[in-house]
């Protein structure tokens, strides 16, 4: 699954790897981030380490380019929290678009996209996400791609009302998903 590079193409979108130009960009949107939306700024070398690996599974990680005909909406990713390892078949998700792209149904398209990958392709047996309390439109994202408010966490000092779907929830959705 490391050699080649994981391209996932939906209805409108296409996920795949990041361009080395697409880079700085990135690393822009996450330094003019709304604090809400990130638990703080990432050390940047090691983010643009992490984002050269773009497209291909590595220790739990993940990052996808958001595309649309051509062009880079955002990002989405897996991730494995600092100091919190997942058990086998745990992925933890996040997902940003630039302003300009919200709103239009391209991140619930992302993030179903991203989660049947995850279940048909790496073995996944949970995804997660946490995001602020005040987020409505990740909440509403999260809940409209069939995720289940799982409770709340303490983590980076703040409060995150995490969601979750289980390969059941997601086989029970996807009627032409694969058995086990
Ligand atoms: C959160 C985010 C990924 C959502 O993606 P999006 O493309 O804007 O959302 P969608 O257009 O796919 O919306 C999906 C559903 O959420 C609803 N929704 C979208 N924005 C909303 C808002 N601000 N308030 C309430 N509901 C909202 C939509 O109406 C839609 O519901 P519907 O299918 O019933 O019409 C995107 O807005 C974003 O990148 N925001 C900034 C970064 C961020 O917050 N990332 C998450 C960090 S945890």
């Amino acid at each position: 699954m490391t050699g080649s590079s994981i391209e996932i193409r939906g209805p409108r979108l296409l996920l795949r790897a990041l361009r080395d130009s697409e880079i700085d960009e990135e690393w822009q949107a996450m330094v003019e981030a709304d604090p809400m939306v990130i638990p703080a700024l990432p050390d940047e070398s090691a983010f643009r380490a992490r984002l050269g690996r773009s497209g291909r599974l590595v220790d739990g990680e993940l990052d996808l380019a958001v595309d649309l005909d051509g062009a880079l909406l955002g990002r989405i990713q897996t991730f494995v929290p600092p100091g919190r390892p997942l058990p086998p078949g745990t992925f933890d998700v996040g997902i940003g678009l630039r302003e300009h792209a919200r709103g239009q149904g391209h991140g619930r398209e992302a993030l179903t996209l991203l989660t049947g990958w995850l279940f048909e392709h790496a073995a996944a047996e949970i995804v997660e996400g946490a995001t602020d309390p005040a987020n409505a439109a990740m909440r509403a994202v999260f809940q409209r791609a069939g995720w289940t408010l799982a409770g709340s966490a303490t983590e980076f000092g703040r409060e995150w009302a995490v969601y979750r779907i289980t390969r059941e929830d997601w086989r029970a959705q996807s009627p032409g998903a694969a058995s086990p």
